[in-house]
């Protein structure tokens, strides 16, 4: 007699065998269609299953110079022969150097660095800075930002409003969002840029003297609004924002982990706005895939931090580990001297006048925005704010792969600065597997 056939059966190795066993031992948060990752090189991604897929969002939005780089591939090799992990109160020549090279392309007034493992925890140590230089205790975020998931910066984040339910109360409470998105596309107060005089600063503030206890550590916000829909905001709300934090006495943290560096046609994006922040979370693109992030900031700063003794210098098990700083060192050393962020400038041009082309066929995108290699298409209609959870990616993860609105998407094209050049001809992937894998 023939066994019975297990419901569950499926053909081993095969995308339907990983994911059966993907489910039974991870507790993850994974896209529709299910794809299961062997390989990457480049550009490109291979499944089990062999199919191949163009890497659009590069890594987890890290991969700046893409999968397997053979020259990080050495670097990796090399130092793990030397010393690839050791007791974070002690210092290693690596991480010195990742340090004094980020050091090298930081403008005065971001002078030390802090290393951690993930851009969440690089906002954490910001704020450690900020409430024991300030021995403030609250932190203001703007409406629309996305600062991570540890649960003290879950209490900043105001995309995707389910992702916080039955989580709280959180560090930091809801009353913390109180900068108004400085979204010009649909404007939170109605006016129109640039008539409307940046009043939304004007009216942040004002709800922040209310609603905060008047002692305020930190301002912190993304420097263009990555998940909370690549909101870039007009030239003149940094620096006003920058006025605020001064006349509160708070520090203006910035959180660029998505993006910089390089990405938006400067280092730094920053650099955009003429200022420099008192603080700066770094992450994602730095690492070159490793887990390696880090906060910089002012010296002066930095002194009064450990003076206050609110147990400054952050050092984990894992804040700056030799293995990824030397990788992460020789990364950055590439993409500066092959001057990405003017590759990334120069693409962005060009995907910004295809993308205003779409929209002049299209009726349905509403507004095309972006910096560098940064994109976003967003629909005309719809109530998009986000937080409202209806067209955040983090609420709605599933609706990219479903293809509700491929113009949501489109940003995701943008991460990696060493895409080719598509004016070149340099594009060589055509539709093929990648997009059937899609
Ligand atoms: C702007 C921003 N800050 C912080 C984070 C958190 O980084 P991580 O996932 O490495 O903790 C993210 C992650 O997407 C981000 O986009």
């Amino acid at each position: 007699m023939t066994p019975p056939t297990s419901p569950h059966a499926t053909p081993a190795g095969s995308t339907a065998d990983w994911v059966r066993r993907d489910d039974a031992a991870i507790l993850g948060w994974r896209h529709l269609p299910r794809v299961v990752f062997e390989r990457g090189q480049g550009l490109r991604l291979w499944d089990v299953d062999g199919r191949e897929y163009l890497d659009f969002v590069s890594g987890h939005i890290s991969l700046l110079l893409g999968h397997n780089h053979p020259e990080l591939r050495e670097v990796l090799i090399e130092q793990s022969a030397k010393l690839w992990h050791h007791y974070k109160y002690f210092a290693a020549t690596p991480v010195i150097e990742f340090a004094e090279t980020l050091k090298a392309a930081l403008p005065e007034g971001l002078d030390v660095v802090n290393f951690a493992a993930v851009g969440s925890e690089a906002n954490e140590i910001a704020l450690r800075v900020a409430r024991g230089v300030t021995k403030a205790f609250d932190v203001v975020a703007v409406i629309g930002g996305l600062y991570g998931g540890t649960l003290t910066v879950e209490g900043l984040n105001s995309i995707g409003g389910p992702r916080k339910r039955h989580l709280g109360p959180l560090l930091n409470p809801a009353r913390t969002s109180t900068i108004l998105t400085p979204d010009c596309y649909r404007c939170p107060i109605g006016l129109k840029y640039p008539s409307c005089d940046i009043e939304c600063v004007k009216a942040s503030e004002e709800l922040t003297e209310r609603v905060s206890t008047g002692d305020v550590a930190a301002i912190i916000t993304e420097s263009i609004l990555g998940a909370g829909g690549m909101i870039v905001p007009p030239p003149e709300w940094l620096p006003r924002l920058k006025a605020m934090a001064e006349r509160l006495g708070a520090l203006l943290i910035l959180d660029e982990v998505q993006v910089a560096p390089f990405k938006t046609g400067r280092t730094w994006c920053f650099e955009h706005s003429g200022i420099v922040p008192d603080v700066l979370a770094l992450g994602k693109g730095i690492g070159a895939g490793m887990a390696i992030t880090a906060m910089a900031t002012r010296q002066d700063l930095a002194d009064r931090a450990r003076e206050a003794e609110v147990g400054i210098p952050w050092a984990g098990t894992f804040a700056g580990e030799p293995l990824y700083a030397a990788v992460a060192k020789r990364s950055f050393e590439i993409l500066l001297a092959g001057n990405y962020a003017h590759r990334a400038a120069e693409r962005g041009e060009y995907l910004m006048s295809r993308l205003r082309d779409l929209q002049q066929r299209h009726e349905v995108i509403g507004d095309v925005r972006g910096r560098g290699l940064l994109h976003r298409c967003r629909d005309r209609e719809g109530f998009d704010w986000p937080g409202s959870g209806q067209h955040d990616d983090a609420s709605h993860p599933m609706e990219c792969a479903r293809g509700r609105s491929a113009c949501r998407r489109i940003e995701q094209c943008s991460q990696n600065v060493s895409c080719p050049d598509h004016r070149a001809g340099g594009h060589r992937g055509g539709r093929g597997k990648a997009g059937a894998g899609h």
